[in-house]
């Protein structure tokens, strides 16, 4: 079992449509059971919020499945159920070790920053990064 929790700032834009492609694609190729997915925020500003509705639009533009969603914060007990923290940003990598004072779990979903839609409104551009950075993670995971 591979666990994964993907990391943003707020837990309810883009690393919550990571959790929902990463476990599309995982379903696709029958590989669900191998993986547990979550997602985290490093700010507890939007704690208990549901995906955000233009995050749900562009998922269900792109046939994405997703759940109800609750965001909550990455906590520094988070450490010992995940083998990687995969975060979007510079900023969000700052604030998981800041948060799990370790960093040998964390890594970034691609190598530049997937920039943040709640500012730029650009929901089609984080969706066409995302997707980007889990085909590469599941073609480094092999
Ligand atoms: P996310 O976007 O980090 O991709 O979930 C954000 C959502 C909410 C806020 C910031 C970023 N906020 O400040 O409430």
């Amino acid at each position: 079992m591979i666990r994964i929790c993907f990391v943003c700032l707020g837990n309810i834009c883009r690393s919550p449509m990571a959790e929902f492609i990463m476990k599309e694609k995982l379903r696709e190729k029958n590989l669900e059971e191998n993986f547990l997915i979550r997602s985290k925020g490093t700010s507890e500003e939007e704690e208990g919020n549901d995906l955000y509705y233009p995050a749900k639009k562009v998922l269900e533009e792109h046939k994405i499945p997703y759940s109800l969603h609750q965001a909550s914060k990455l906590k520094r007990e988070d450490l010992d159920n995940f083998d990687y923290f995969i975060g979007m940003d510079d900023s969000n990598i700052k604030r998981m070790k800041d948060i799990l004072k370790d960093d040998s779990k964390i890594r970034k979903l691609l190598p530049y920053d997937i920039k943040d839609p709640w500012y730029t409104r650009d929901f089609e551009t984080a969706y066409q990064d995302i997707t980007k950075g889990i085909n590469n993670l599941l073609e480094n995971l092999k």
